[in-house]
C-alpha cells in the first residue's frame, strides 16, 4: 500500500479524537494501518455473509482471535453481546486488548456496546463495510442493541480509537445495499452541504455504480459532515446531531409498518421527501419535488403506500425521538438547511402522508 493514497479525516474530540482513514484497498495492509493503534491482543468480529469474505486476511494481519455472528437486524439484541463477550473472556481479555468490528451498521453497533462494557471499556475500532456503515454509523461513537421495546434504545456513546474505510469492500455488496446507504450519503447534502447536494444530482449515479473517483469524493463528503456534526453535539444535546435524523421519523415509521421488509435507507430515502413535504405544507421550503426526483433517478423509493395513516402516525409517536409523544421531525428548509421543528399538528402529518 502506499501510504499517501490514505485520506485521513480526524475526529477531533479532545481525549477521544480519532483518525477516519479512507482509500481503495487499505485491507491489503491492514496489519501496518492498525499496528500503531493496537495495545494488546484484537478480537475481530464479523458477520456470517462478511467473514468468508474479508475475515482471514484480516485476522492474520492483526494476528487476532475471531468471532462470528448470524448476519442482519435480529443480531443486535442481548443474546449476542452474551455471545460475544464471553468468547472475548474465554479467550482471555484485558483492559488493553481490542474489539474490532469488521461489517455493516448491525456488526458495528454491537461491537461497539459489548466494546464500552466489557472490563468497563476496552479499544474498539472500526472495519465498515457497507456503504451505510462507512459514511454514517462507524463515525460518531452511536452503540446499540435493540430490544423488544424497540430499535436502539439500549446503547452507548463510545467512540473508537480509529476506522479504516476501504471502499473496494462495496464491491461486493449487494445493488440494494449500496442504494440504501445512498439514502445516507445524500441525506448529509441536504441538511448541510448544498454544493455537496447540486454535485450528487449531476454524479450520483457514478457513485452508485462505484465509480472510483465519484464514489471516493462522496464518502470523504459524508465522513466531513458527519464529522462536523459529530464535533458540534458528540452527545445529540444542541439538536445539531439531531439533524442527521432528516427523513427519519417517516422512514422508521415505513420500516416498521414493512415489517423490517425496507431497508433503513429506503425508508430514509422515502422519508426524506415526506420531510419535504411537510416543510412544504409548513410553508418553510419547496424541495419534495426535487428531492423525489433525485432519489428516482438513482432508483430509491420516493413513497410508501399500503399501510394506514393513523397506524403510521402511532409508529411515529413510538419514535424514541419523539419527546412526550409529541411529533417532531427535522425538516429542510433551503438545500443544505434543516431544522428541528416541534410539536406538528398531526392533521398536518396525516395530510402529507395522504396527498
Ligand atoms: P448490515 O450491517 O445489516 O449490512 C447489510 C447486509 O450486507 C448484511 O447482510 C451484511 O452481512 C452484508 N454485508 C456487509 N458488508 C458486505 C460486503 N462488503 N459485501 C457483501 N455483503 C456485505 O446493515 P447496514 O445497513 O450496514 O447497517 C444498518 C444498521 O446500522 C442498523 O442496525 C442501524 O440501526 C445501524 N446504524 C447505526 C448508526 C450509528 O450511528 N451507530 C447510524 C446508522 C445506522
Ligand atoms: N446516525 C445518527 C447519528 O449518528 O447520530
Amino acid at each position: 500500500m502506499i501510504m499517501q493514497d490514505v485520506k485521513t479525516i480526524t475526529i477531533d474530540l479532545k481525549e477521544r479524537s480519532y483518525p477516519v482513514f479512507i482509500g481503495k484497498g487499505l485491507l491489503t495492509d491492514i496489519g501496518v494501518l492498525l499496528q500503531p493503534h493496537l495495545r494488546g491482543k484484537a478480537f475481530v468480529v464479523s458477520d456470517e455473509n462478511v467473514a468468508p469474505l474479508y475475515l482471514k486476511n484480516v485476522a492474520k494481519a492483526l494476528n487476532a482471535e475471531t468471532i462470528v455472528i448470524p448476519a442482519g437486524e435480529p443480531s443486535k439484541c442481548w443474546q449476542t453481546v452474551q455471545t460475544v463477550t464471553d468468547a472475548v473472556l474465554e479467550k482471555g481479555c484485558d483492559r488493553r486488548s481490542a474489539l474490532i468490528s469488521l461489517g455493516g451498521g448491525v456488526v458495528g453497533d454491537i461491537t461497539g456496546f459489548c466494546a464500552s462494557i466489557l472490563e468497563r471499556g476496552i479499544d474498539f475500532i472500526q472495519i465498515p463495510t457497507t456503504l451505510l456503515a462507512q459514511t454514517d454509523s462507524s463515525v460518531g461513537g452511536k452503540t446499540a442493541i435493540d430490544t423488544r421495546a424497540g430499535k436502539n434504545l439500549i446503547g452507548t456513546f463510545y467512540q473508537p480509537k480509529a476506522v479504516v474505510v476501504d471502499t473496494d469492500t462495496l464491491k461486493t455488496l449487494p445493488r440494494r445495499q449500496i442504494l440504501a446507504g445512498y439514502a445516507e450519503v445524500a441525506k448529509y447534502g441536504l441538511i448541510k452541504r448544498a454544493n455537496f447536494w447540486e454535485w450528487l444530482e449531476q454524479n450520483g449515479e457514478k457513485v452508485a455504480a462505484l465509480d472510483d473517483a465519484a464514489l471516493s469524493y462522496a464518502v470523504e463528503q459524508s465522513i466531513l459532515t458527519k464529522a462536523q456534526v459529530v464535533i458540534a453535539d458528540e452527545r445529540e444535546e444542541t439538536g445539531e446531531r439531531a439533524l442527521l435524523n432528516l427523513g427519519h421519523t417517516f422512514g422508521h415509521a415505513f420500516e416498521a409498518a414493512s415489517q423490517m421488509k425496507i431497508l433503513h435507507g429506503e425508508g430514509v430515502a422515502a422519508g426524506c421527501v415526506y420531510a419535504a413535504k411537510l416543510s412544504e405544507k409548513l410553508g418553510l421550503s419547496h424541495l419534495a419535488p426535487r428531492i423525489a426526483a433525485h432519489f428516482e433517478k438513482i432508483g430509491l423509493p420516493v413513497k410508501f403506500d399500503g399501510y394506514e395513516t393513523a397506524g403510521l402516525i402511532a409508529l411515529m409517536r413510538k419514535d424514541k425521538k419523539a419527546l412526550s409523544n409529541r411529533l417532531n421531525f427535522v425538516l429542510p428548509t433551503a438545500v443544505g438547511q434543516a431544522r428541528v421543528v416541534k410539536d406538528v399538528a398531526e392533521s398536518d402529518v396525516a395530510s402529507v402522508l395522504e396527498e
